[in-house]
């Protein structure tokens, strides 16, 4: 199992160290445009192999997609993260014609790969890399509703004041701070709604924070996350990887599924070893399809800025 990760900033390499801390990928490429920094981090990875127990061969290129032939999982993390107070749209200019060359650049390399898209704005990201490639709909998702969910399981358990772990729940929807659509009505604790423990209100207050969980970080940090981010990522790799035949929310393009067409969107979708195998349309409630149309029509506008 070979997989490549495009992009060696923080995102990457946090994702890199998840699936070589995990030990299921025989090589792990990190590509940068940046000299040496791809070598530097899986030189900086690899001296940590000894020391936390895994195999998996981590090598650092500058540029050179031929290392990156015959890639069962790529992972596009490239172009430039979010500022304190600029939106994921924002970025679209800069990062669309980055990762147009990557994914053509990648897809030339592996032509059977499974494609993972991390650059923002994802799930425009994600349209562009179906239009760029014409790769078959199962082969390329977009990573938003992996981490989104992560988000909301985390506020969930601290207003419930329990282990994340103790908590289910998905968010759905465009991965933006509008977009995102925390599904509260199905979030449980060990089964039992959350409903059960916590006020409307309460909920409330938790999917607002969800929506902008990487604001808010990125105002901490003066940049935008990395390890949620990183292992959100490795979590979908190793879904493909593996074949766990796995449930997560992922930007799929739609073709009529949710009464949508056209867009990538984050809906709950099945990853095995080819990708993502099948979304799954779970009844939403009125009040959630609107929020779902409200959302796509988001997304629609910024895929209207791309020039394809
Ligand atoms: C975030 C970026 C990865 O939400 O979109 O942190």
């Amino acid at each position: 199992m070979k997989v490549t990760i495009v992009g060696a900033g923080a995102v990457g390499a946090s994702c890199a160290e998840y699936i070589a801390i995990k030990d299921f990928a025989s090589e792990i490429v990190l590509l940068d445009i940046k000299e040496g920094v791809a070598e530097g981090k899986a030189m900086d990875l690899m001296q940590t192999a000894s020391l936390n127990g895994f195999d998996s061969k981590i090598v650092g290129v500058t540029n050179d997609y031929s290392k990156t032939a015959g890639s069962d999982v790529v992972v596009i993390t490239s172009g430039i993260p979010r500022k304190p107070g600029m939106t994921r749209e924002e970025l679209i200019g800069i990062n669309a014609n980055i990762v147009k060359e990557v994914s053509s650049n990648l897809v030339k390399n592996s032509p059977n790969t499974v494609m993972i898209v991390v650059s923002n704005p994802m799930d425009t990201m994600t349209y562009l890399v179906h239009k760029t490639t014409g790769l078959p709909k199962s082969k390329i998702i977009g990573m938003g509703g992996a981490l989104d969910s992560a988000r909301f399981k985390y506020n969930l358990s601290q207003a419930l004041e329990c282990p994340p772990s103790d908590v289910d729940g998905m968010v759905l929807g465009g991965h933006s701070d509008t977009g995102m659509i925390p599904l509260s009505r199905l979030a449980t604790r060990n089964s039992v709604p959350v409903s059960a423990f916590l006020s409307e209100e309460r909920l409330n207050q938790v999917a607002e924070d969800t929506k902008v969980g990487g604001a808010t970080l990125t105002k901490l940090l003066g940049t935008s996350a990395w390890y949620a981010p990183g292992a959100a990522v490795s979590a979908l790799v190793q879904a493909i990887a593996c074949d766990q035949k796995k449930m997560f929310p992922c930007s799929a393009l739609l073709e009529g599924e949710y009464g949508l067409n056209d867009l990538c969107i984050g809906v709950p979708v099945i990853l095995g070893k080819d990708g993502l195998e099948k979304i799954v349309e779970i009844e939403l409630n009125d009040a959630e399809k609107a929020k779902m149309k409200e959302s796509a029509e988001g997304v629609k506008k910024t895929n209207a800025m791309l020039t394809l």
